[in-house]
Protein backbone atom coordinates (compact mmCIF):
# COMPACT_ATOMS: atom_id res chain seq x y z
CA UNK A 1 0.00 0.00 0.00
CA UNK A 2 1.22 3.31 -1.05
CA UNK A 3 1.99 6.77 0.93
CA UNK A 4 -0.99 8.40 -0.98
CA UNK A 5 -3.51 5.29 -0.42
CA UNK A 6 -3.03 5.88 3.73
CA UNK A 7 -3.26 9.66 3.28
CA UNK A 8 -6.66 8.96 1.31
CA UNK A 9 -8.29 6.40 3.83
CA UNK A 10 -7.25 8.81 6.53
CA UNK A 11 -9.32 11.79 5.10
CA UNK A 12 -12.22 9.62 3.96
CA UNK A 13 -12.48 8.49 8.12
CA UNK A 14 -12.27 12.25 8.69
CA UNK A 15 -14.98 13.02 6.56
CA UNK A 16 -17.10 10.19 8.14
CA UNK A 17 -16.47 11.34 11.28
CA UNK A 18 -17.34 14.94 10.82
CA UNK A 19 -20.55 13.98 9.22
CA UNK A 20 -21.68 12.02 12.04
CA UNK A 21 -20.81 14.54 14.48
CA UNK A 22 -22.66 17.08 12.36
CA UNK A 23 -25.96 14.88 11.87
CA UNK A 24 -25.37 13.84 16.17
CA UNK A 25 -25.45 17.74 16.91
CA UNK A 26 -28.42 18.72 14.71
CA UNK A 27 -30.75 16.14 16.04
CA UNK A 28 -29.64 17.00 19.79
CA UNK A 29 -30.56 20.56 18.93
CA UNK A 30 -33.84 19.34 17.13
CA UNK A 31 -35.13 17.60 20.27
CA UNK A 32 -33.90 19.87 22.49
CA UNK A 33 -35.81 22.73 20.74
CA UNK A 34 -39.08 20.61 20.46
CA UNK A 35 -38.93 19.78 23.75
CA UNK A 36 -38.75 23.29 25.01
CA UNK A 37 -41.71 24.43 22.15
CA UNK A 38 -44.04 21.50 24.34
CA UNK A 39 -42.93 23.28 27.78
CA UNK A 40 -43.59 26.93 26.52
CA UNK A 41 -46.74 25.92 24.49
CA UNK A 42 -49.30 22.98 25.48
CA UNK A 43 -50.78 22.82 22.29
CA UNK A 44 -47.65 21.30 20.49
CA UNK A 45 -48.49 18.48 22.24
CA UNK A 46 -51.41 17.12 20.51
CA UNK A 47 -49.96 16.52 16.54
CA UNK A 48 -53.57 16.58 14.94
CA UNK A 49 -53.35 20.58 15.51
CA UNK A 50 -51.22 23.28 14.58
CA UNK A 51 -50.66 26.45 16.82
CA UNK A 52 -51.04 29.25 14.98
CA UNK A 53 -47.67 30.48 16.23
CA UNK A 54 -46.56 27.91 13.61
CA UNK A 55 -48.32 27.95 10.62
CA UNK A 56 -45.87 30.41 8.87
CA UNK A 57 -43.25 27.61 9.17
CA UNK A 58 -45.16 24.78 7.91
CA UNK A 59 -45.81 23.84 4.32
CA UNK A 60 -49.60 23.35 2.24
CA UNK A 61 -49.50 19.50 3.44
CA UNK A 62 -49.67 20.48 6.70
CA UNK A 63 -51.94 23.27 6.58
CA UNK A 64 -54.36 20.82 5.61
CA UNK A 65 -55.02 20.21 9.92
CA UNK A 66 -56.79 21.98 11.87
CA UNK A 67 -55.59 25.17 13.47
CA UNK A 68 -55.93 25.45 16.97
CA UNK A 69 -56.67 29.47 17.51
CA UNK A 70 -57.20 31.38 21.17
CA UNK A 71 -60.00 33.20 22.35
CA UNK A 72 -57.56 36.23 22.02
CA UNK A 73 -56.98 35.21 18.45
CA UNK A 74 -60.61 34.84 17.34
CA UNK A 75 -61.58 38.16 19.29
CA UNK A 76 -58.92 40.67 17.38
CA UNK A 77 -59.85 38.76 14.21
CA UNK A 78 -63.82 39.21 14.76
CA UNK A 79 -63.33 42.48 16.59
CA UNK A 80 -64.80 41.36 19.72
CA UNK A 81 -67.55 39.40 17.90
CA UNK A 82 -68.96 42.90 16.60
CA UNK A 83 -70.05 41.31 13.15
CA UNK A 84 -73.36 38.95 13.48
CA UNK A 85 -73.47 37.01 10.71
CA UNK A 86 -77.00 34.98 11.76
CA UNK A 87 -77.39 32.29 14.49
CA UNK A 88 -78.82 28.80 14.52
CA UNK A 89 -79.32 25.51 16.50
CA UNK A 90 -75.77 25.08 17.30
CA UNK A 91 -74.29 28.97 18.16
CA UNK A 92 -73.54 32.70 16.88
CA UNK A 93 -72.34 32.94 13.92
CA UNK A 94 -69.89 35.76 13.45
CA UNK A 95 -67.66 37.87 10.47
CA UNK A 96 -63.47 37.91 10.79
CA UNK A 97 -60.61 38.70 8.70
CA UNK A 98 -56.74 37.22 10.52
CA UNK A 99 -54.12 39.72 9.95
CA UNK A 100 -53.07 37.93 6.76
CA UNK A 101 -56.39 39.04 5.27
CA UNK A 102 -58.24 35.67 5.46
CA UNK A 103 -61.88 36.30 6.12
CA UNK A 104 -63.53 33.76 8.32
CA UNK A 105 -67.12 33.05 9.71
CA UNK A 106 -66.70 32.20 13.63
CA UNK A 107 -69.00 29.81 14.99
CA UNK A 108 -69.49 30.34 18.90
CA UNK A 109 -70.94 27.06 20.06
CA UNK A 110 -73.46 26.90 22.38
CA UNK A 111 -72.68 25.16 25.94
CA UNK A 112 -70.01 25.42 28.21
CA UNK A 113 -66.39 24.05 27.39
CA UNK A 114 -66.08 20.83 29.84
CA UNK A 115 -62.86 19.56 30.13
CA UNK A 116 -64.04 16.33 30.07
CA UNK A 117 -64.99 16.58 26.45
CA UNK A 118 -62.02 18.41 25.18
CA UNK A 119 -60.44 14.93 23.84
CA UNK A 120 -63.65 13.92 22.59
CA UNK A 121 -64.02 17.47 20.92
CA UNK A 122 -60.82 17.44 19.43
CA UNK A 123 -61.44 13.84 17.82
CA UNK A 124 -64.13 15.30 15.97
CA UNK A 125 -62.65 18.80 14.81
CA UNK A 126 -59.74 16.88 14.03
CA UNK A 127 -61.80 14.43 11.66
CA UNK A 128 -64.01 17.53 10.56
CA UNK A 129 -60.84 19.69 9.67
CA UNK A 130 -59.23 16.95 7.56
CA UNK A 131 -62.44 16.40 5.37
CA UNK A 132 -61.98 18.60 1.94
CA UNK A 133 -64.23 18.79 -1.20
CA UNK A 134 -64.85 21.81 -3.07
CA UNK A 135 -68.59 21.11 -2.60
CA UNK A 136 -68.08 21.52 1.26
CA UNK A 137 -67.22 24.11 4.30
CA UNK A 138 -63.42 24.45 4.70
CA UNK A 139 -62.89 24.40 8.86
CA UNK A 140 -60.29 26.01 9.64
CA UNK A 141 -59.91 25.69 13.00
CA UNK A 142 -61.13 25.81 16.87
CA UNK A 143 -60.81 27.48 19.90
CA UNK A 144 -61.30 25.34 23.04
CA UNK A 145 -61.19 27.39 25.73
CA UNK A 146 -63.42 27.59 29.23
CA UNK A 147 -64.21 31.45 28.25
CA UNK A 148 -64.82 30.33 24.41
CA UNK A 149 -65.92 27.20 22.27
CA UNK A 150 -65.89 28.15 18.43
CA UNK A 151 -65.18 26.95 15.17
CA UNK A 152 -63.23 29.12 12.59
CA UNK A 153 -64.59 28.14 8.90
CA UNK A 154 -64.05 29.55 5.85
CA UNK A 155 -66.34 32.81 4.82
CA UNK A 156 -68.81 32.08 2.52
CA UNK A 157 -69.32 35.23 0.50
CA UNK A 158 -72.72 34.28 -0.97
CA UNK A 159 -74.17 33.54 2.34
CA UNK A 160 -77.13 30.66 2.80
CA UNK A 161 -79.11 29.03 -0.22
CA UNK A 162 -82.19 29.94 1.71
CA UNK A 163 -81.91 33.82 1.91
CA UNK A 164 -81.25 33.51 -2.17
CA UNK A 165 -84.53 31.27 -2.72
CA UNK A 166 -86.83 32.60 -0.01
CA UNK A 167 -86.30 36.25 0.96
CA UNK A 168 -88.29 38.90 -1.20
CA UNK A 169 -87.12 42.70 -0.94
CA UNK A 170 -90.31 45.00 -2.20
CA UNK A 171 -91.89 42.62 -3.10
CA UNK A 172 -89.28 41.49 -5.52
CA UNK A 173 -87.54 37.91 -4.78
CA UNK A 174 -83.32 38.80 -4.49
CA UNK A 175 -82.60 35.51 -6.32
CA UNK A 176 -83.30 37.35 -9.86
CA UNK A 177 -79.48 36.30 -10.22
CA UNK A 178 -80.47 32.64 -9.50
CA UNK A 179 -81.83 31.24 -12.87
CA UNK A 180 -82.70 27.35 -12.67
CA UNK A 181 -79.55 26.39 -14.79
CA UNK A 182 -77.80 27.92 -11.83
CA UNK A 183 -79.69 26.24 -8.90
CA UNK A 184 -79.42 23.01 -11.22
CA UNK A 185 -75.47 23.46 -10.44
CA UNK A 186 -76.07 24.54 -6.84
CA UNK A 187 -78.61 21.12 -6.24
CA UNK A 188 -75.59 19.06 -8.04
CA UNK A 189 -72.94 20.87 -6.03
CA UNK A 190 -75.29 20.48 -2.91
CA UNK A 191 -75.12 16.16 -3.83
CA UNK A 192 -71.47 16.16 -4.61
CA UNK A 193 -70.74 17.74 -1.04
CA UNK A 194 -73.09 14.82 0.56
CA UNK A 195 -71.91 12.00 -1.78
CA UNK A 196 -68.55 12.68 0.03
CA UNK A 197 -69.36 12.50 3.45
CA UNK A 198 -71.37 9.33 2.99
CA UNK A 199 -69.53 7.47 0.16
CA UNK A 200 -65.72 9.15 -0.10
CA UNK A 201 -64.44 10.39 2.61
CA UNK A 202 -62.41 7.79 4.64
CA UNK A 203 -65.39 7.66 7.85
CA UNK A 204 -68.20 7.97 7.11
CA UNK A 205 -70.07 11.58 7.96
CA UNK A 206 -73.55 11.29 8.17
CA UNK A 207 -74.86 15.13 8.70
CA UNK A 208 -78.52 15.09 9.90
CA UNK A 209 -79.05 18.53 8.99
CA UNK A 210 -79.19 18.79 5.28
CA UNK A 211 -81.85 22.27 4.41
CA UNK A 212 -80.98 25.36 2.15
CA UNK A 213 -79.85 27.07 5.39
CA UNK A 214 -76.72 24.82 4.93
CA UNK A 215 -75.91 25.33 1.73
CA UNK A 216 -73.37 28.07 1.70
CA UNK A 217 -72.24 29.92 -1.25
CA UNK A 218 -69.25 31.47 -2.97
CA UNK A 219 -68.43 34.19 -4.98
CA UNK A 220 -69.26 32.36 -7.79
CA UNK A 221 -72.62 31.32 -5.97
CA UNK A 222 -70.88 27.65 -6.19
CA UNK A 223 -72.56 25.29 -3.15
CA UNK A 224 -70.41 24.00 -0.47
CA UNK A 225 -72.11 21.81 2.09
CA UNK A 226 -71.85 23.76 5.83
CA UNK A 227 -71.68 22.19 9.10
CA UNK A 228 -71.45 18.57 8.51
CA UNK A 229 -70.18 17.03 11.78
CA UNK A 230 -71.46 19.18 13.54
CA UNK A 231 -74.63 16.83 14.80
CA UNK A 232 -72.03 14.68 16.33
CA UNK A 233 -69.92 17.11 18.05
CA UNK A 234 -72.45 18.98 19.94
CA UNK A 235 -74.53 17.92 22.09
CA UNK A 236 -78.04 19.80 21.77
CA UNK A 237 -80.32 20.92 24.85
CA UNK A 238 -83.74 19.89 24.44
CA UNK A 239 -84.24 21.88 21.32
CA UNK A 240 -81.17 20.64 19.39
CA UNK A 241 -79.32 17.35 18.36
CA UNK A 242 -78.09 14.81 20.63
CA UNK A 243 -77.05 11.14 19.76
CA UNK A 244 -80.12 9.49 21.81
CA UNK A 245 -82.79 12.52 20.81
CA UNK A 246 -83.97 13.51 17.76
CA UNK A 247 -82.02 15.25 15.00
CA UNK A 248 -82.89 17.41 11.60
CA UNK A 249 -85.11 20.34 11.07
CA UNK A 250 -89.10 19.83 10.56
CA UNK A 251 -89.91 19.96 6.87
CA UNK A 252 -86.83 18.24 5.85
CA UNK A 253 -86.32 15.76 8.83
CA UNK A 254 -86.99 11.76 7.33
CA UNK A 255 -89.32 9.84 9.10
CA UNK A 256 -87.10 7.30 11.13
CA UNK A 257 -85.38 10.38 12.58
CA UNK A 258 -88.97 10.99 14.44
CA UNK A 259 -90.19 7.42 14.47
CA UNK A 260 -88.71 4.88 16.57
CA UNK A 261 -86.87 3.61 13.76
CA UNK A 262 -82.97 2.77 12.51
CA UNK A 263 -81.35 5.98 11.07
CA UNK A 264 -78.76 5.31 8.32
CA UNK A 265 -76.76 8.08 5.91
CA UNK A 266 -80.68 7.72 3.72
CA UNK A 267 -82.00 10.38 5.99
CA UNK A 268 -79.40 12.89 4.40
CA UNK A 269 -80.84 11.75 1.36
CA UNK A 270 -84.35 12.13 2.20
CA UNK A 271 -83.75 15.83 3.67
CA UNK A 272 -81.59 16.51 0.37
CA UNK A 273 -84.79 15.72 -1.47
CA UNK A 274 -87.03 18.31 0.83
CA UNK A 275 -83.97 20.90 -0.57
CA UNK A 276 -84.70 20.25 -4.26
CA UNK A 277 -88.77 20.56 -4.09
CA UNK A 278 -87.65 23.77 -2.48
CA UNK A 279 -85.87 25.05 -5.22
CA UNK A 280 -88.09 23.75 -7.90
CA UNK A 281 -91.09 25.63 -6.18
CA UNK A 282 -88.52 28.41 -4.69
CA UNK A 283 -90.44 28.49 -1.59
CA UNK A 284 -90.76 26.63 1.64
CA UNK A 285 -92.11 23.53 1.09
CA UNK A 286 -94.57 24.23 3.89
CA UNK A 287 -96.34 27.85 3.20
CA UNK A 288 -99.59 28.07 5.25
CA UNK A 289 -100.17 31.94 3.86
CA UNK A 290 -101.25 29.66 0.37
CA UNK A 291 -104.43 28.09 -0.61
CA UNK A 292 -104.95 24.74 1.32
CA UNK A 293 -103.89 22.43 -1.88
CA UNK A 294 -100.57 24.23 -2.20
CA UNK A 295 -99.73 24.34 1.30
CA UNK A 296 -97.43 21.23 1.21
CA UNK A 297 -95.66 22.17 -2.03
CA UNK A 298 -94.03 18.05 -1.92
CA UNK A 299 -97.64 16.85 -1.94
CA UNK A 300 -98.69 19.15 -4.45
CA UNK A 301 -96.06 18.37 -6.59
CA UNK A 302 -96.66 14.85 -6.85
CA UNK A 303 -100.28 15.19 -7.37
CA UNK A 304 -99.11 17.13 -10.71
CA UNK A 305 -97.01 14.72 -11.49
CA UNK A 306 -98.91 11.98 -10.97
CA UNK A 307 -101.33 13.16 -13.09
CA UNK A 308 -99.42 14.43 -15.80
CA UNK A 309 -99.91 18.24 -15.78
CA UNK A 310 -96.11 19.46 -15.55
CA UNK A 311 -96.86 22.28 -17.47
CA UNK A 312 -98.93 23.48 -14.83
CA UNK A 313 -96.17 23.05 -11.84
CA UNK A 314 -93.86 24.46 -14.42
CA UNK A 315 -96.32 27.76 -15.05
CA UNK A 316 -96.58 27.72 -11.30
CA UNK A 317 -92.79 27.60 -10.61
CA UNK A 318 -91.93 30.70 -13.36
CA UNK A 319 -89.96 27.56 -14.95
CA UNK A 320 -89.12 28.96 -18.06
CA UNK A 321 -89.82 26.61 -21.03
CA UNK A 322 -85.51 26.04 -22.14
CA UNK A 323 -85.75 24.66 -18.31
CA UNK A 324 -88.33 22.72 -18.30
CA UNK A 325 -86.58 18.93 -18.94
CA UNK A 326 -84.24 19.51 -16.33
CA UNK A 327 -86.67 20.70 -13.41
CA UNK A 328 -88.51 17.24 -14.73
CA UNK A 329 -85.82 15.67 -14.51
CA UNK A 330 -85.08 17.30 -10.74
CA UNK A 331 -88.47 16.22 -9.55
CA UNK A 332 -88.53 12.93 -10.44
CA UNK A 333 -85.05 12.63 -8.43
CA UNK A 334 -86.84 14.52 -5.68
CA UNK A 335 -89.76 12.21 -4.98
CA UNK A 336 -87.17 9.52 -5.63
CA UNK A 337 -85.09 10.70 -2.48
CA UNK A 338 -88.01 11.39 -0.44
CA UNK A 339 -89.72 7.60 -0.39
CA UNK A 340 -90.58 6.85 3.24
CA UNK A 341 -88.08 3.59 3.03
CA UNK A 342 -84.49 4.78 3.52
CA UNK A 343 -83.28 1.53 1.39
CA UNK A 344 -85.65 2.63 -1.47
CA UNK A 345 -83.78 5.87 -1.50
CA UNK A 346 -80.93 6.51 -3.97
CA UNK A 347 -77.46 6.75 -2.86
CA UNK A 348 -76.16 10.01 -3.33
CA UNK A 349 -73.65 9.11 -5.78
CA UNK A 350 -76.97 7.46 -7.98
CA UNK A 351 -78.82 11.11 -7.12
CA UNK A 352 -75.70 13.40 -8.30
CA UNK A 353 -75.64 10.88 -12.05
CA UNK A 354 -79.02 11.18 -12.43
CA UNK A 355 -79.14 15.22 -12.02
CA UNK A 356 -76.14 15.35 -14.24
CA UNK A 357 -78.62 13.39 -16.70
CA UNK A 358 -75.74 10.66 -17.13
CA UNK A 359 -78.31 8.08 -15.38
CA UNK A 360 -81.95 7.69 -16.11
CA UNK A 361 -84.33 8.56 -13.39
CA UNK A 362 -86.60 5.71 -12.73
CA UNK A 363 -90.60 5.99 -12.17
CA UNK A 364 -90.79 7.21 -8.57
CA UNK A 365 -93.90 5.93 -6.37
CA UNK A 366 -96.00 7.73 -4.43
CA UNK A 367 -93.66 8.89 -1.42
CA UNK A 368 -96.86 9.88 0.57
CA UNK A 369 -98.85 7.21 0.61
CA UNK A 370 -98.21 5.70 4.40
CA UNK A 371 -99.67 9.53 5.37
CA UNK A 372 -103.35 9.13 3.75
CA UNK A 373 -104.07 5.43 3.80
CA UNK A 374 -107.06 5.51 1.51
CA UNK A 375 -107.24 9.34 0.87
CA UNK A 376 -105.84 10.11 -2.82
CA UNK A 377 -106.13 14.18 -2.70
CA UNK A 378 -103.61 15.89 -0.77
CA UNK A 379 -105.39 16.70 2.93
CA UNK A 380 -103.02 18.36 4.73
CA UNK A 381 -103.77 17.68 8.87
CA UNK A 382 -102.22 14.55 8.96
CA UNK A 383 -99.29 15.30 7.12
CA UNK A 384 -98.28 18.60 8.82
CA UNK A 385 -98.57 16.34 12.36
CA UNK A 386 -96.66 13.54 10.76
CA UNK A 387 -93.97 15.52 8.96
CA UNK A 388 -93.99 18.56 11.82
CA UNK A 389 -93.44 15.76 14.88
CA UNK A 390 -95.68 17.79 16.74
CA UNK A 391 -93.59 21.32 16.08
CA UNK A 392 -95.46 23.92 14.42
CA UNK A 393 -92.25 25.85 12.93
CA UNK A 394 -90.76 24.57 9.35
CA UNK A 395 -88.11 27.09 9.17
CA UNK A 396 -86.33 27.16 12.22
CA UNK A 397 -83.28 25.25 13.46
CA UNK A 398 -85.15 23.51 16.45
CA UNK A 399 -85.15 20.05 16.19
CA UNK A 400 -87.79 17.09 16.38
CA UNK A 401 -87.91 15.36 18.95
CA UNK A 402 -88.39 11.52 18.20
CA UNK A 403 -86.75 8.82 19.41
CA UNK A 404 -83.79 7.71 17.66
CA UNK A 405 -82.28 4.37 16.97
CA UNK A 406 -78.99 3.88 15.13
CA UNK A 407 -78.07 0.59 13.97
CA UNK A 408 -74.80 -1.26 14.34
CA UNK A 409 -72.54 -2.36 17.08
CA UNK A 410 -71.43 0.33 19.78
CA UNK A 411 -68.61 0.96 17.81
CA UNK A 412 -70.11 1.50 14.65
CA UNK A 413 -72.86 3.82 16.25
CA UNK A 414 -69.52 5.84 17.82
CA UNK A 415 -67.90 6.28 14.33
CA UNK A 416 -71.53 6.95 12.79
CA UNK A 417 -70.46 4.01 10.79
CA UNK A 418 -74.07 2.69 9.43
CA UNK A 419 -74.45 -0.19 6.44
CA UNK A 420 -75.23 0.98 3.19
N1 LIG B 1 -68.92 29.98 6.63
C1 LIG B 1 -69.84 30.95 6.57
N2 LIG B 1 -69.69 32.00 5.75
C2 LIG B 1 -70.62 32.97 5.67
N3 LIG B 1 -71.76 32.98 6.39
C3 LIG B 1 -71.97 31.97 7.23
C4 LIG B 1 -71.04 30.90 7.39
N4 LIG B 1 -71.53 30.00 8.28
C5 LIG B 1 -72.71 30.51 8.67
N5 LIG B 1 -72.99 31.68 8.06
C6 LIG B 1 -74.18 32.51 8.24
O1 LIG B 1 -74.64 32.39 9.55
C7 LIG B 1 -76.01 32.02 9.56
C8 LIG B 1 -76.27 31.15 10.79
O2 LIG B 1 -75.64 29.90 10.60
P1 LIG B 1 -75.94 28.68 11.56
O3 LIG B 1 -75.26 27.49 11.00
O4 LIG B 1 -75.61 29.06 12.95
O5 LIG B 1 -77.52 28.54 11.48
P2 LIG B 1 -78.43 27.68 10.50
O6 LIG B 1 -77.60 27.13 9.39
O7 LIG B 1 -79.60 28.52 10.12
O8 LIG B 1 -78.96 26.52 11.44
P3 LIG B 1 -78.20 25.18 11.95
O9 LIG B 1 -77.75 25.46 13.34
O10 LIG B 1 -79.26 24.13 11.91
O11 LIG B 1 -77.05 24.91 11.03
C9 LIG B 1 -76.23 31.32 8.23
O12 LIG B 1 -77.54 31.45 7.78
C10 LIG B 1 -75.28 32.04 7.29
O13 LIG B 1 -75.94 33.16 6.75
MG1 LIG C 1 -75.82 26.07 9.69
Amino acid sequence: MSLNDDAGTDVNIAIIVVVVVVKIVIIVYVCNRRSKMQRTNPYVEDSRFIPLTMVKFLDDMERERPIRFTSQQLRIATENFSILLGSGGFGTVYKGIFSNGTAVAVKVLNGTSDKRIEEQFMAEVSTMGRTHHFNLVRLYGFCFESSLRALVYEFMINGSLDYHLFKSKNGLNVNVLLGFEKLHEIALGTARGIAYLHEECPQRIVHYDIKPGNILLDSKFCAKVADFGLAKLCNRDKTHITMTGGRGTPGYAAPELWLALPVTHKCDVFSFGMLLFEIIGRRRNMDVTLGESQQWFPIWAWGKYEKNQLKELMRVCAIEEKDEQVAERVLKVALCCVQYRPETRPVMSIVVKMLEGALEVPEPLNPFSYLFPGVSEAGDSLAQIAWNAGGSDWSSSEVVTGSTVVTGTPLMRRYEITMA
